[in-house]
Parts: C-alpha cells; structure tokens; sequence
C-alpha cells in the first residue's frame, strides 16, 4: 500500500488530514519530533507509523519522507514575531527540500488564503516563501490556502451577558469574513494527496461559509437558542501583537480571503458552513471546542 507522509499530524490541520487519510484506508506515515508524547502514541494506536524528525537535521527529514507517495506539510510561526515568522519559512524550506531530496512524486503544502496577494501580514509572508520555494523547486506541488479556522472560536468565544449571546472581534460588523472548518481542509488535502490527477497543479484557496459578524453572532445565538449580538472592537484590543493587527487589518479591506465556495463544494461536497460546524464540532457556550 503507498504511503501518506504527514507533517503536523499531532496538530489541528495536520491530524485531521491523518483522520480523512485513515477514514479513506490510507497508510500514514507522520513525522513527529516526539513519538512518546500522548499525541503521537494516540496517533500510534490508529495505526498511523511513526518517523521522529528533527526539523534541523535535513537527513532525518529525508529518511522519513523515503518512498513516500506524497507528503503533506503544514508550517506554523512558534509565537507570532517578525523571527518566528522567520523560523516558519526556515521549516518550510527544510520540508521541500526534504521532499526533493527522497523524490516525493506529490506535495500538498497548507498555506493560507491570500498568501499571494501582498498582504503584508507576516505570518502569511513566511507562508509565501515556503510556496515561492516550493514552486522553484521541482516535485509536483499543491497549495492549499485555507482561509479563518471555525476552531478560532475555541478563543474568540461568544459569551452570554443578560441573556444575549454577544459576539466580539476586531473586525467591523460589515466586513464578512471567509471561515473554514478544519476537518474540512483535512478532507480536501486528503482528497488530493491520494489522487493527485484530481489535485490541481498550483494553488486553490479554501472555506466553507462567509459571514459578516451579526451573522456569525446569529448562528452561535440560534445554536444556543439566544438572541445574539455582535460587537466590533478596535484593534488597540491586540496590544503589541503587530501580526495580528496586520492580519485584522487586511480582514478589514474587502475582499481579504477570497474562496470561491461554489469550486470548493465542487472539490468536498459536504464542506461545512458554520451552523454545520456548530452542531457537528461538540461546540456548547459552557464546553467550548478546543
Ligand atoms: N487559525 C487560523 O484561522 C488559520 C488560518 C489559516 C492558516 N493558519 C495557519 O495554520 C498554522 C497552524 O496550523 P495548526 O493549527 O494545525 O497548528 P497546531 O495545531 O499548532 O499544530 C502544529 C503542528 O506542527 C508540529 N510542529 C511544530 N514545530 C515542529 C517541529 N519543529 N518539529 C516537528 N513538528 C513540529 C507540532 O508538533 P508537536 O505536537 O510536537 O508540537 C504540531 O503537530 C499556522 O501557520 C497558521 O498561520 C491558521
């Protein structure tokens, strides 16, 4: 049976396309800094094999990737500063050129929506090196560019105050912002790295619902059985956090994530919107998702 490279796996994007990979009766291979650590034994336990890597060591890299069919990569910045975001580009490098150096036939790397456009926000420009580098550098090569994750609301939760749901973000109330289910970009990701005719040969950017604040408020409220509320606040809420101000200011300039959900549909049928997400993700006011 070929094998399904995955990097990440112990992570939200990562382990839901080993969850779309196993459901599909995939051998996975994921490679892990930590084998003995709960996820990565979990991930064991399902069967998945487990190659330790040390992101900094361009052999062990190497050695896990060999006779791979494909290989998913996802790349993420440790803590949002200008060297972090650094440091994502640093490990994204390192994953393509480990993947030309053992000649995987196939990459999926998950970047993120408007990585190409100039955004100017750091952690999407650490995003677009690693595609840059990806595309100079050979293999067949996918990009998926996912737009905001519904997992967000795990900390942009709604609360309920005199028996309204309110909603809150630094995002003005008119602005519809594209969302996406993280299941969704596992499903999508896995679709493509086990037939790669089907994967397009460049880049396609993913969600699965838009909505405008007042319409994500109302979704959470009528889940709740709540009126809601939305409230939009100012960016000065982000503190020293200059990634996030940028990322929340380009959210701002219409259109910042551009999907198109028809073509997405067309790719995963039962992508999810984000009614679907709150029913189907165990989220609850009290016990939020994580
Ligand atoms: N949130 C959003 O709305 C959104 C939207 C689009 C794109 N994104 C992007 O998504 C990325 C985060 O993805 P995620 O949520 O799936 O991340 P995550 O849940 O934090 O998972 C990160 C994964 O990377 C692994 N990892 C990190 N550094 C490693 C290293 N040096 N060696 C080996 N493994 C390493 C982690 O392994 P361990 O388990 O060992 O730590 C974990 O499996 C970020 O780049 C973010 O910008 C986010």
């Amino acid at each position: 049976m070929n094998t399904i490279a995955v990097f990440g796996g112990t992570g939200k994007q990562g382990g839901s396309v080993i969850d779309a990979l196993l459901s599909r009766g995939a051998h996975v291979r994921a490679l892990v800094r930590s084998p003995e650590s709960d996820r990565a034994r979990a991930l064991a336990g399902r069967g998945v094999e487990l190659a330790r890597v040390e992101i900094d060591d361009a052999t062990s890299l190497s050695a896990a990737l060999r006779g791979a069919e494909a290989f998913f990569l996802m790349t993420t910045p440790a803590g949002h500063t200008l060297a972090d975001a650094e440091g994502e580009t640093r490990q994204g490098v390192a994953l393509v050129d480990a993947a030309v150096a053992a000649a995987v036939p196939h990459v999926v790397f998950s970047s993120v929506g408007g990585a190409e456009r100039d955004s100017g926000v750091p952690h999407f420009e650490s995003k677009r090196r690693v595609e840059e580098h990806l595309e100079r550098s050979g293999p067949r090569a996918t990009i998926v560019r996912p737009v905001a994750f519904m997992e967000n609301f795990a900390f942009l939760a709604p609360t309920v105050e005199d028996g309204v749901l309110v909603l809150r973000m630094p995002l003005p109330d008119h602005i519809p912002l594209q969302l996406i289910a993280v299941r969704d970009i596992g499903r999508i990701s896995a679709a493509f790295l086990l037939d790669a005719a089907k994967a397009p040969d460049g880049a396609v950017e993913i969600a699965g619902d838009e909505r405008t604040g007042s319409q994500m408020a109302a979704a959470f409220g009528a889940h709740a059985g709540l009126p809601a509320r939305y409230e939009a606040l100012p960016l000065e809420v982000l503190g020293d956090n200059a990634d996030g101000r940028a990322m929340f200011r380009w959210f701002a300039e219409t259109p910042a994530y551009r999907a198109d959900l028809a073509a997405v549909r067309a790719i995963e049928p039962a992508v999810q919107d984000l009614p679907a997400w709150i029913r189907t993700s165990g989220w609850t006011l009290d016990a939020r998702v994580g």
